[in-house]
């Protein structure tokens, strides 16, 4: 076999960012409806009512993805939608877009990759504590049961949930985004229930394939945002600072993932600072079961100094800026900091086939008169992007697939439809997409790297 096969290309997007139609079907709000509606949390007040429209564009979205040449498509599916109020059962209109939509997928020859939680929680479990409330963890398992049982004959790819730094961190300790509450000891709480809520959604999706018989063609897995933490200086004081802030961004997650325990510096501190990691018997088990794929959303790196004790006692790290480019994120390009960080995820983690969930820039995109944007930055950061990904793999990290974020600009969180992160231009006013130059390049390099497997 050479050097490519086994190796899957695609684009990543998520339901709050791309769905719109927030109260067709049954659907509830999610925490992001209700943070949208609060002034002065997102710029210019945009909110996901419309977003790219894509609930009802969807089979023009996916012939873009098929004209692409992708191989696979990674969407999350909207808990709301599925499983209004969060409890009881399934929404069979809310479940039937999905259907709708892995039905035309495969028809197109693409892959469907679901994520299950991509940060619209159902409003009403907000309302009953969110994520600091233990509860939460059982109710997102018994959410993906009902979504496996509708799209596990034709799904096999899952991931449990996406970047929970960002759902515990931003969500409960800063407020950036929803349910924007500020309460680090909530905000840590939360952690470990989404870590324990991932392995008993992995347990009920594992159960129910091996009763079905389909648990040969399962992957399942979760996706971190994994930003490597580079000391600024020799200095113990900056080495000190980036091995903090590696161990609360990163290793927090991973290790209970994969070494079954937290580590025990941050852990240490987490506790003396008040904001303890509600760890329950047997919970760490759970957690740390078997994963098939751990999923890689990679933006930048950051070269880490020592500041100022933060509130509190907190540790607060400040990053140097470095000489390099930065996307419209203000996010410093530092591609050789992925070969690393797949080479260390190799060496320090190994078992999981890892994947590249995401990665991608937003830029001052300018179109022509027909919509047009030639977005030489975005493609080249896609080219040094893929180029250091498959370095990695050549130097033997066991990396299996590559998706761009984003297939079409959508919302982005806090900065609304400001930044813009698509291969694929959405025009908010007429909604119409039109393919970018990083499209083509994307596509052209995809047909290139299949010529050569
Ligand atoms: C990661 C998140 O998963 C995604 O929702 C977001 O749009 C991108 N990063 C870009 O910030």
């Amino acid at each position: 076999m050479t050097q490519h096969a086994n190796f899957l290309w695609g684009t990543a997007t998520s339901s709050y960012q791309i769905e719109g139609a927030v109260a067709e079907d049954g659907r509830t709000p999610s925490i992001w409806d209700t943070f949208c509606a609060t002034p002065g949390t997102v710029t210019d007040g945009d909110t996901g009512a419309v977003a790219c429209d894509h609930y009802h564009r969807m089979p023009e979205d996916v012939a873009i993805m098929a004209e692409l040449g992708m191989d696979v498509y990674r969407f999350s599916l909207a808990w709301p939608r599925v499983q209004p109020d969060g409890t009881g059962g399934g929404n069979p209109a809310g479940i039937a877009f999905y259907d709708r939509l892995v039905d035309e997928l495969l028809a197109k020859g693409i892959r469907p990759w679901v994520t299950l939680y991509h940060w619209d929680l159902p409003q009403a479990l907000e309302d009953a504590g969110g994520w600091p409330n233990r509860d939460t963890a059982y109710r997102f398992a018994d959410y993906a049961a009902i979504a496996y049982d509708a799209l596990g004959d034709r799904v096999d790819q899952w991931t449990t949930l996406n970047e929970p730094w960002c759902s515990a961190f931003l969500g409960y300790v800063t407020g950036q985004h929803a349910p924007g509450r500020q309460d680090a000891r909530a905000g840590m709480a939360a952690l470990h229930h989404l870590l324990l809520g991932h392995g008993l959604a992995t347990r009920a999706i594992r159960d129910r394939a091996e009763t079905s018989g389909r648990s040969d063609r399962l992957e399942v897995g979760i996706t971190l945002n994994l930003a490597p933490k580079i000391p600024a200086s020799d200095s113990p004081a900056d080495v000190a600072a980036a091995r903090w802030a590696d161990g609360f961004d990163n290793r927090l997650y991973l290790d209970p993932l994969l070494r079954g325990e937290y580590p025990a510096d941050i852990a240490d501190k987490l506790d003396e600072l008040g904001c303890p990691l509600p760890v329950g018997d047997g919970d760490l088990a759970l957690i740390a079961q078997p994963l098939d794929v751990l999923g890689v959303n990679y933006y930048s790196s950051q070269a880490v100094q020592a500041g100022r004790v933060g509130q509190n006692g907190w540790p607060s790290p400040v990053a140097l800026r470095r000489d390099v480019p930065r996307t419209a994120m203000d996010w410093e390009v530092t591609p050789a900091a992925l070969t690393d960080l797949l080479l260390r995820l190799e060496r320090e983690y190994p078992g999981p086939a890892w994947y590249i969930t995401e990665n991608g820039a937003a830029y001052a995109d300018v179109p022509d008169e027909n919509g047009y944007v030639d977005d030489v930055e975005r493609a080249e950061y896609l080219r040094s992007h893929i180029d250091a990904t498959l370095e990695a793999r050549a130097r033997g990290a066991n990396v299996r697939g590559y998706f761009a974020w984003s297939l079409l600009d959508n919302f982005e969180w806090a900065f609304g439809y400001d930044r813009r992160f698509g291969i694929v231009r959405v025009d908010y006013d007429t909604l119409r997409r039109t393919p970018k130059r990083s499209a083509r390049y994307y596509a052209e390099r995809v047909a290139a790297e299949k010529d050569k497997a």
